[in-house]
């Protein structure tokens, strides 16, 4: 796939010191996992045209963002989780201060990645406008505010708009990035397409981590690669939790509609998007 290519390229080679910090890396990104974020990365920028090359930097940052953001959401101090693509979490392999290095340097080479990728013919000013929008995504205001929603609404009574939010900050932060930088990196500077795409970004990034809630609860471990059921043994602020399993996937059907919807003037152009939004409401991985 395009995107484990890219991503094997951007890895320091293992054999390099510190070996241990490099393979703790390499078995955080290399492991598998659906590689969505990239999939919707591919997805915007082929929709304006852009070849896939111009779109591997941006692809492959944002899945090291994400592959970092499960080895300290596995960490005993967050969400303590044994199981992660169907193999140990990155700290039980390499213990818990490797595991914790191997998401600091992971993050770091995210923006190395795309402020050295001088092939893709993205000038300076976009690719700074990229590198604003990854850092947005993954701090306080993105990822890292929403894990930190996550933490302490454990064991509280969330309202269903505390837990959109958490939710739009935890996962739809990166997602919404994924279809940004893919539209920045492809060049397309339409502010109605962009308002389309965002939109749409914002719908699919609350249904994927509203379909993780629901698989946390109707999957199987096997399937889902994760220990199932730890919501709910950990009292987590989840969708199932708190508007119930019935409400949960009509919300998402709902959400699914919407990224539809939104997408349509953009035409056949964005088969790949529909067809990634589909999926995200489907998945039972
Ligand atoms: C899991 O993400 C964590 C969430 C943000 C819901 P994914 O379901 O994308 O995990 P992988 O990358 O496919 O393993
Ligand atoms: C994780 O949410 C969101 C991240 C930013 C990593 P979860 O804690 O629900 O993800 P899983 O279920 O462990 O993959
Ligand atoms: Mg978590
Ligand atoms: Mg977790
Ligand atoms: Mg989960």
């Amino acid at each position: 796939m395009q995107a484990d290519a890219a991503l094997a390229r951007a890895l320091p080679a293992v054999s390099q010191p510190p070996v241990e910090l490099h393979r703790a890396m390499h078995y955080a990104v290399m492991a598998g996992g659906k590689r969505m974020r990239p999939l919707l990365v591919y997805a915007t920028g082929t929709t304006f045209g852009a070849p896939l090359e111009r779109l591997d930097a941006a692809a492959v940052a944002v899945e090291i963002i994400h592959a970092y953001s499960l080895v300290h959401d596995d960490l005993p101090a967050m969400d303590d989780d044994a199981l992660r693509r169907g193999m140990p979490t990155c700290h039980v392999e390499f213990g818990e201060a490797m595991a914790i290095l191997a998401g600091d340097a992971l993050q770091a080479l995210a923006f190395e990645v795309l402020a050295n990728d001088t092939v893709a013919g993205i000038d300076s000013r976009t690719r700074l406008d990229m590198l604003r929008v990854l850092g947005h995504a993954c701090g306080s205001h993105g990822m890292a505010g929403g894990q930190a929603f996550d933490l302490s609404a454990v064991g509280q009574s969330l309202t269903a708009n505390e837990l959109e939010r958490m939710h739009v900050h935890k996962t739809g932060a990166l997602i919404r990035a994924s279809v940004r930088l893919g539209a920045l990196a492809a060049g397309c500077t339409e502010p109605a397409t962009l308002e389309a795409l965002e939109h749409y970004a914002h719908c699919v990034g609350l249904a994927f981590q509203i379909r993780d809630d629901i698989l946390d609860v109707e999957g199987s471990t096997e399937r889902i690669g994760k220990t199932a059921g730890k919501d709910a043994v950990q009292d987590k602020p989840t969708y199932p939790a708190i508007l119930g399993l019935q409400a949960s996937a009509a919300h998402l059907d709902e959400l699914t509609e919407q990224a539809l919807r939104s997408i349509e003037p953009l035409g056949d152009a964005a088969l790949a998007l529909r067809d990634l939004a589909r999926f995200i409401a489907e998945r039972d991985s």
